[in-house]
């Protein structure tokens, strides 16, 4: 706790001398100011306590000094010296104004040193429960992201748990979360909204746990009744995560729904079109189709950046938004470095 500092102002010396050695005693620092307009322009930028003010003196009321000093310092106790004689209208302006305090001429020692120990008293407990308040602040902040934290690894063991049905698909789900973010950040799009597709893109095939594993891990092409049945992850997906209060989860439900949507209204399930499709289920189509485009699985090889986005740019208009795949494009050095295993930074 800092000691306690008084600014002390009247034109005449000898008050604020007497008010200097009684809060010497007292062992708080005093600033003392014939000027009221010094004054001013010290309590503006410094720490102050309590202020101590005459009424009358020539450059400034000292009513007037309350009312600048309280622009400055809302909360600051302050004390009016005032005499015996001064009327009541005066009291009144003065409390008007913001003093909280009153001191009667001429000054009597015992009065002064009860009136300043009050106050710091004061002072000094507000000070305490302003630290108590920041550090309450604090600890909320970190209770906040504790909570934050546990979501998102809740969310990506989710994520994980689908990737495990569907072994061939290794850090795919990884590598859309943040080529989504790139797409996100190549629109301008917030830190908010990064992060949540950041969280919610690794849900797009959550739904595949209700699929059969024969279907899932089956190594050749599908038939057309088992792509229907495939074809059903979305909406499972979808129907898993649509109620929940999490954010992430809830886009990720829209993302289970739309990501298998194309631009030209040839997808699945809804066989929505253009801008139908909510901008995030556009968003991971083209991240996830190019992810699986670039990597190698049981029944295909690993296609070249090259080729990959050759498919992409004739697939704008038909499969994919066309603004979203020029952005990809033009963001490609930074696609390919999470392709090279890069860990993207929020
Ligand atoms: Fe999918
Ligand atoms: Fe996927």
């Amino acid at each position: 706790m800092h000691d306690i500092n008084i600014v002390s102002v009247d034109d005449n010396i000898v008050n604020l001398l007497l008010i200097e050695a009684f809060a010497k005693d007292l062992k708080m620092n005093v600033h003392s100011f014939t000027s009221a307009m010094e004054a001013l322009t010290y309590v503006s930028c410094n720490p102050v306590d309590i202020i101590l003010t005459d009424y009358m003196m020539p450059e400034m009321h000292g009513i007037d000094f309350i009312k600048n000093v309280r622009q400055y310092h809302p909360d600051l106790p302050i004390v009016m010296i005032t005499a015996v004689s001064d009327n009541n209208q005066l009291l009144l302006d003065a409390l008007e104004a913001g003093a909280m305090e009153f001191l009667n001429k001429p000054l009597n020692p015992a009065e002064i040193k009860a009136r300043l120990t009050s106050l710091a008293k004061l002072c000094k407990s507000q000070l305490l429960l302003k630290d108590k308040a920041l550090l309450l602040e604090e600890e909320v902040r970190k209770s906040v992201c504790v909570i934050e934290e546990r979501e998102h690894e809740a969310i990506s063991v989710l994520g994980n748990a689908a990737e495990y049905k569907d072994p061939n698909t290794g850090t795919h789900i990884t590598r859309v979360a943040s080529y989504s973010v790139v797409i996100m950040r190549g629109f301008g799009k917030n830190i908010q909204e990064q992060n949540i597709i950041f969280h919610s893109a690794p849900l797009h095939d959550i739904g595949k746990i209700g699929i059969p594993d024969s279907i899932l891990t089956k190594p050749a092409s599908y038939t057309p009744e088992e792509f229907e049945i495939m074809k059903r992850h979305s909406q499972i997906g979808y129907d898993m995560l649509k109620d929940a209060k999490s954010p992430y989860l809830r886009q990720g439900g829209e993302i289970a729904l739309t990501h298998h949507e194309k631009f030209n209204g040839a997808g699945y399930p809804n066989g929505l079109k253009g801008l139908e499709i909510p901008l995030y289920g556009r968003i991971v189509a083209i991240a996830d189709v190019f992810d699986a485009l670039t990597t190698s699985r049981p029944y295909k090889e690993a296609w070249s950046i090259e080729k990959s986005i050759s498919y992409l740019k004739n697939e704008k208009g038909s499969h994919f938004d066309p603004d979203i795949v020029d952005v990809f494009v033009e963001n490609i050095q930074e696609i390919k470095r999470i392709l090279n295993g890069e860990m993207i930074t929020l």
